[in-house]
């Protein structure tokens, strides 16, 4: 039975978590490929709504099993807190298998994560501080500590010693901080090895298994596709590859397993932390879209920068990903605009490019061309079919289609599960 990977098509935020969800009653695994606790996928169900950072988000469906891959990065206190939450809320975590092969995010981590942005100072990246940057940084340099690595405690101690004697010069000798002692973190990490222990599983063999069997796998990313370290705005990016080719490697399956890649878009555009962004506003109208999308970080707490849609992005995003499907998301947000611009191409110098410029340099300088398409003033967020939508709102969402170059086959009219409009089945 086939893959599918559900990938976010801009700079993250786009309703990863809620399509997700959606499709919990019809998959029988969810599987995060990368990221950490970087992450924020938000689910409303009902009245109660769910912030989701490194469980996958088929925890919510019952018949699910939530799957954590190698590609992600964990930071094992934040997951038992969620794990905890979870319980707490009646939603059990047993289920939870998690990689062996998994990189962990480690007090080191988090500690260089916030020196080096300070140290960065205007040039910052605008982390979310969690420690990504450099526990992939030492996964890259063979450096790092593994989930595996807590089911060795002499292991353990050995790599958390070796990995200390490097960075405690760095924390102490070029960042001025205090050094980490490795004996703590070594009683830490056992005490979350204890917990830990009945999740850690060969996760590649457990989802190779499940597709022989007929089972349908739901690859979850984070972030998005403008965020990849490869193919994103690099350095303006996270350490990972977001990509659907990045979720192959982060969760251990073929590539000819997959056979659909659904590409999340939001109906705007929205941008956390630095970097360039061609179709930002700043203005009043950025304000509106912020208040009335509720544009505020999940992880952070940070106001989301927000802008008009952008079709060379999602143009982009379709070739980079193979996007088979898009899910357009807050379509709900824009109702009650006269007139919606969107960004058709950017001019650089004079010079009009239909593609993403070739260097940062020109992206930088980018200035979108804008067309100005019809609003509507009507709610829409209760529609479920395409043809409750106003005639105005049916027009965009087919102008955003034709210019992307995939089909866009559902449509969120709103936070809740049922507030979507299905216009072919997803998987
Ligand atoms: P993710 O990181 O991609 O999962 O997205 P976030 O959860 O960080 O941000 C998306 C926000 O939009 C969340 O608050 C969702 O509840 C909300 N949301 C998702 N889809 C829709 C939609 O179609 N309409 C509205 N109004 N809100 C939505
Ligand atoms: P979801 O999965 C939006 C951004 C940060 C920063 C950059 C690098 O909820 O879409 P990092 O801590 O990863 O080293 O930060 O990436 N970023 C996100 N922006 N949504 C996310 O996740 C993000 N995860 C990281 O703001 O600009
Ligand atoms: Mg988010």
């Amino acid at each position: 039975m086939p893959a599918a990977v559900l990938v976010g098509a801009q700079w993250g935020d786009e309703g990863k978590g809620k399509a997700t969800d959606l499709l919990g009653g019809d998959v029988d695994y969810v599987v995060r490929y990368q990221g950490g606790n970087n992450a924020g996928h938000t689910v409303v169900i009902g009245d109660q709504k769910y912030a989701l950072h490194l469980l996958p988000t088929g925890i919510l469906s019952p018949e699910v099993v939530p799957v954590i891959g190698n590609g992600v990065v964990i930071d094992p206190g934040v997951l038992l807190s969620e794990i905890d939450g979870l319980a707490a809320r009646g939603i059990s975590a047993e289920r939870l298998l998690i990689s062996s092969n998994a990189h962990l995010i480690m007090p080191h981590h988090k500690a260089l994560d916030k020196v080096t942005e300070r140290y960065l100072g205007k040039a910052r990246i605008g982390t979310t501080g969690r420690g990504i940057g450099p526990a992939y940084g030492d996964k890259i340099a063979r450096m790092g500590v593994r989930v595996q690595d807590l089911l060795d405690p002499g292991i353990l101690a050995k790599k958390i010693e070796v990995a200390l004697t490097e960075k405690n010069q760095v924390l102490t000798k070029v960042y001025n901080r205090r050094g980490i002692e490795p004996e703590r973190v070594l009683e830490e990490y056992l005490g979350y090895a204890e917990r830990l222990k009945p999740h850690i599983a060969d996760t590649s063999l457990v989802l190779a298994k499940a597709l022989d069997e007929d089972k349908f796998v739901l690859l979850e990313g984070g972030q998005g596709t403008l965020l990849d370290i490869d193919h994103g705005t690099y350095p303006f990016v996270t350490s990972s590859s977001p990509t659907s080719g990045g979720a192959c490697a982060g969760a251990g399956i073929p590539p000819n397993r997959l056979t659909k890649i659904i590409g999340i878009l939001k109906a705007y555009t929205t941008r956390v932390g630095s970097g360039p962004f061609p179709t930002e506003l700043t203005d009043d109208m950025g304000e509106w879209l912020r208040q009335t999308g509720g544009e505020y970080g999940v992880t952070t707490g940070r106001n989301r920068r927000c802008g008009w849609f952008d079709a060379v992005i999602s143009r982009y995003a379709t070739r980079i990903n193979g996007i088979t499907d898009y899910f357009l998301t807050k379509l709900d947000v824009l109702s009650g605009l006269e007139r919606i611009p969107v960004c058709v191409a950017y001019e650089v110098d004079g010079v009009r490019h239909d593609e993403i410029p070739m260097t940062q340099t020109d992206f930088h300088h980018a200035k979108p061309i804008y067309e100005e398409l019809p609003g509507w003033r009507e709610d829409i967020t209760g529609a479920k079919d395409f043809e409750d939508l106003p005639p105005n709102a049916q027009a965009y969402v087919r102008a955003l289609e034709e210019m992307s170059g995939a089909p866009i086959s559902a449509i969120g009219v709103g936070p809740g599960r049922d507030q979507t409009v299905v216009v072919r089945p997803l998987v």
